[in-house]
């Protein structure tokens, strides 16, 4: 923790003088609230500081994990359907997230937001091989059969070639998937290719995150600890 004033001098927005007329005149904000009070104790690894508007230290990293329901497709915006930027409460919004990867409207479960460009890029870049497991419901049941073809890699009606994945079935009708890619409808279409239509989906994890017990439509915001683990993925 530090002082506002004096993180304020270190960031080049003026000297101490010029500082105490920014602050009088409200020109900065913390996790955007108004600030006058250049002895306040703050955070700048945690706390977003701005002045005039503008991000200052650029150290901020927010990173929150949402149980999402169903009904809201995963987009920044959309002109029909409502979107998961909507499950954002108001007084975070001014954090610029975005969703880490998509769910399917009807896909429920794990979704992560981060306002880390460089972060969301390597969560959902395949390279990184970075897995998430699935809980399906489904029509049929799966078999042997199923469990080596999606661990030899399923090729789909498109041809599109999926990674190696792994499919534990948990009893008639009900299975856990993990993937370690994201494309399009992956797990709905590698499960239709074994003739095991999907009737429900949730995402439980990605990577060392769980959905614990997060209501569904709930948010929380990770700890730090939580935030070193998934940028040493
Ligand atoms: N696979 C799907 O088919 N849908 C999702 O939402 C996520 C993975």
């Amino acid at each position: 923790m530090q002082r506002l004033d004096k993180f304020l001098c270190d960031s080049g927005a003026g000297t101490r003088s010029q500082v105490k007329l920014i602050l009088k005149a409200g020109r900065v904000a913390v996790d955007g609230k108004r600030e006058t009070d250049g002895s306040r104790k703050i955070d700048p690894d945690s706390q977003k500081i701005t002045l005039d508007g503008e991000v200052l230290g650029g150290k901020y990293r927010a990173v929150f994990l949402m149980n999402k329901p169903a009904g809201y497709v995963t987009a920044t915006e959309d002109p029909r359907e409502p979107t998961v930027m909507e499950l954002l409460p108001q007084d975070i919004r001014y954090l610029d997230l975005k969703p880490v990867g998509r769910l399917d409207k009807a896909t429920e479960g794990l979704l992560l937001f981060t306002n880390d460009g460089d972060l969301l890029h390597r969560l959902i870049s395949p390279k990184n091989q970075v897995p998430k497991v699935y809980y399906a419901r489904h029509e049929g049941q799966a078999g042997e059969e199923d469990v080596r073809a999606f661990r030899d890699g399923l090729v789909l009606g498109d041809g599109t070639r999926c990674l190696s994945a792994k499919l534990e079935p948990l009893g008639p009708g009900e299975s856990r998937i993990t993937i370690c890619e994201g494309k399009y409808h992956q797990v709905r279409r590698m499960m239709a290719s074994r003739n095991m239509t999907v009737l429900y989906l949730e995402r439980r994890q990605e990577g060392p995150l769980s959905l614990g017990e997060l209501p569904r439509g709930s948010l929380r915001q990770l700890t730090d600890q939580e935030i070193q683990e998934l940028v040493q993925l």
